[in-house]
């Protein structure tokens, strides 16, 4: 399988190299408009192949807005979208809407042109609007335009209530649906340590403090390193979306995905769980949901509803 990951910052960058340490695509490809940078980081990343013991090539094109460069990426099974500029300390993921528009369309209209049958998976932000462009902009079946967030997101989460609780982080179970965003929604119902529900360890006042940490989660750590925003837990997140798709596992994870009644919702591209496969997204899972939970995953839906409605003329 051939994966292509068009950005050579740092979220693209890591997305790479750790779908290449997989090891199990053919060809992993990198792309960039600053000329000569993804051809240096992949031939980087292929020099670290012994030293790491895997033997997916990384293969780096330079690209240009008129779509040259973009054969080396044709045919892809599936594509990550790391485009776009990142926040600076203070700015909302919104706040970068206008010129990340541009160029998520521009890359999405080159790689309808030559992957035609790729599974899209967005990370620019701000995520669920960029998703729904990708999706309209390529004409391609929803259920292969998708976004990463929900992993994310229920990382962050997952980090603290393990670091709060001092347990190993591989106990802790937590979710949150909704949008990459203000209107973040965490599943205290679905959050548990050890099967041990979340709201039987924690007051509830403790559990809305690390909701809105994590709510907060890419502001910390944009305001902390002053230029650029996270890619580690970003790269990690969209590396397993990849993986479910292309192993054809049926993983339900998090994912910003198009929703067709689930939960009493239509027709909006929103963060739910999903069973991911070769065709994408192949069923939202419409777990139980509280009734406070259900409450804001609509309210969330409605809020990112208006903003993908205007991004169509962006
Ligand atoms: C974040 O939350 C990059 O949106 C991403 O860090």
């Amino acid at each position: 399988m051939k994966v292509t990951v068009v950005g050579a910052g740092f979220y693209g960058s890591t997305t790479a190299q750790r779908l290449a340490a997989y090891d199990i695509f053919d060809e992993v490809v990198l792309t960039d408009v600053v000329e000569g940078k993804p051809e240096g980081i992949a031939l980087d990343m292929n020099q670290s192949r012994p030293i790491e013991g895997y033997e997916t090539k990384v293969v780096g094109a330079t690209t240009g807005t008129d779509g040259s460069g973009y054969e080396a990426t044709a045919g892809s099974d599936i594509v990550v979208v790391t485009a776009g500029l990142p926040r600076k300390p203070g700015m909302s993921r919104m706040d970068l809407i206008e010129v990340n528009a541009g160029i998520v369309r521009q890359v999405t209209e080159n790689i309808a042109k030559t992957s035609p049958d790729a599974v899209i998976i967005v990370v620019s932000n701000p995520l669920d609007e960029m998703t729904a462009l990708a999706a309209n902009v390529s004409g391609f079946p929803k259920e292969r335009v998708m976004g990463q967030a929900g992993m994310l997101d229920t990382a962050r989460f997952s980090h603290f209530v393990a670091e709060t609780l001092s347990v190993p982080v591989r106990t802790v179970r937590t979710l949150t649906l909704g949008s990459h965003g203000d209107t973040m929604v965490p599943v205290p119902s679905h959050c548990s340590v050890n099967g041990t529900p979340l709201r039987d360890l924690l007051p509830a006042e403790k559990i809305d403090e690390l909701v809105d940490r994590t709510r907060n989660g890419g502001a910390e750590v944009v305001a902390l390193l002053k230029t650029g925003s996270a890619y580690y837990a970003p790269s990690a997140a969209a590396a397993r979306m990849v993986e479910a798709v292309a192993k054809d596992s049926g993983a339900s994870m998090p994912v910003c995905a198009w929703v067709t009644g689930q939960f009493g919702i239509s027709d909006v591209y929103l963060g739910v769980p999903a069973k991911l496969g070769r065709g994408g997204v192949i069923a939202v899972d419409e777990i139980p949901l509280e009734d406070a939970e259900l409450a804001a995953l609509k309210a969330a839906a409605e809020a990112v509803r208006a903003k993908q409605a205007d991004v169509a003329n962006l």
